[in-house]
């Protein structure tokens, strides 16, 4: 929890370096961060390589650097998308040293090497480390351009004053690299805001026996419960994620508990309810089973049907409902055809859960089974957010934000002071 973990341990850090002098500087920042416990991949931009070599950083860094986008030529196929990748995949990125080019591409949303575009991609914090010339400083243009990206939530951690590449004295030396590690940590630690929480999700579709080979199941494939239990871990939260999908947390830290039937999975969310904070019960639960499995696999007979007895199974929720502690904040998931909203208000006055999550899983917009997600959240107060088509990691981040709040903590600050 918050005092046993360092600020950037399990961290992933994206480096961008672009071209000036000050990279030199940045094989030691990426040294320290990893000593520090963080993950760290680099991007370069073509003019950095004149000023620090790749290789170093690959070797520093442990991971190969990203310099290009991918090739329109080889459709993309060989290069893969690996701006998109570093987007999502980082809690922070650094720019340093930034150059007045980057900071202006930045301010103007371009896109045309693997830095800009993936600094664009991204929803995550940005701290840039600016380093120049004094009057490419002072340029009323990089002045703007600094007042757009402030605006937009960028931070900056100096320039200072010193002694800078063309030998001359002034302001635009990029802070040392302590001080950028110091500025990454405090905006770090505003971003843990569930440093003090448990959390239990449950996720993936749940299968119920009809013999040792059969199961009655759905197409959910646990994708939600996992973009939100590393959600919830990357906010600094204990997560402990029961599920029936084998997909397996990239985050280090999060207590997975492989389940298959609802019994199964009822039994490992009890044992864990006492001590949660928040629960999100994401988990696609059959509601019923074959009343007796066949202990031995069932053959094809002549008989013209085959016909299964089925109980219902345990309602999760509504022992989680009846179990909880008063501080323990519960939320619902319900996958709809038709009616969304409406039949998500109804299942939140129903079961009496604090908030729940409405998903179509039909038409254009299916939640089902892909990667992207769109949703209604709907609050026990009466409040109810949309939460557009985006990928399941972005909706999990909205409903996360929203649970922040059920639990009275501060959402995960990305803004400036
Ligand atoms: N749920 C549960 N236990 C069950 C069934 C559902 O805990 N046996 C949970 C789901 O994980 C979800 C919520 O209840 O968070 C709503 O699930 P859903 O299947 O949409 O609701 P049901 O009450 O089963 O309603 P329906 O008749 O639409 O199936």
């Amino acid at each position: 929890m918050a005092g046993e973990r360092g600020t950037f341990e399990d961290v992933r850090v994206a480096v961008h370096v672009c071209g000036g002098i000050a990279a030199v500087k940045v094989p030691g920042l990426v040294t320290e961060l990893r000593r520090e416990g963080a993950e760290v991949r680099v991007a370069l931009t073509e003019a950095a390589a004149a000023f620090v070599s790749p290789l170093s950083l690959q070797a520093l860094s442990g991971h190969p650097v990203r310099r290009h986008l991918p090739d329109p030529q080889d459709g993309g196929q060989g290069a893969g998308m690996a701006h998109l990748d570093l987007a999502d995949w980082a809690d922070i990125h650094l720019v340093v040293p930034a150059t007045a080019g980057t900071l202006a591409k930045m301010a103007a949303g371009l896109a045309d090497d693997v830095v800009s575009s993936t600094l664009l991609a991204t929803a995550e914090p940005i701290l840039v480390a600016p380093a120049m010339e004094t009057k490419m400083w002072a340029h009323p243009a990089t002045r703007s351009n600094c007042q757009v990206l402030l605006g937009r939530g960028v931070h900056f951690v100096g320039p200072a004053v010193g002694r800078l590449a063309s030998g001359k004295q002034g302001e635009g030396r990029m802070a040392e690299p302590q001080e950028i590690l110091a500025a990454a940590g405090v905006l770090l630690q505003a971003r843990l805001s569930l440093s003090s929480s448990r959390v239990l999700v449950t996720s993936g579709g749940t299968r119920e026996p009809i013999d040792p080979v059969r199961f009655l199941g759905n197409h959910s494939s646990g994708r939600m419960g996992l973009a939100l239990a590393e959600g919830a871990a990357q906010r600094g939260a204990t997560v402990s994620l029961v599920t029936t999908a084998a997909l397996s947390p990239s985050r280090a830290g999060i207590e997975v508990v492989r389940v298959e039937t609802a019994q199964e999975m009822l039994d490992a969310v009890l044992a864990r309810l006492p001590r949660a904070d928040l629960v999100l019960m994401a988990a696609a639960v059959a509601d019923y089973r074959v009343a007796s499995p066949s202990p031995v696999k069932l053959h094809r007979s002549d008989a013209p049907y085959l016909t299964l007895e089925l109980a219902p199974t345990a309602d999760i929720l509504g022992e989680i409902l009846a179990q909880r502690s008063p501080d323990c904040r519960v939320v619902g998931f319900a996958a709809e055809t038709e009616d969304v909203r409406g039949r998500g208000l109804a299942k939140l006055i129903d079961k009496g859960c604090d908030m729940l999550v409405a998903n179509p899983v039909a038409g254009d917009h299916s939640a089902m089974g892909g990667e992207r997600a769109e949703a209604v959240a709907l609050l026990a107060d009466g409040r109810s957010v949309e939460i557009p088509w985006a990928s399941k990691d972005q909706v999990a981040s909205r409903i996360l934000d929203l649970a922040e709040e059920l639990l009275g903590v501060a959402p995960g600050a990305t803004d400036p002071e």
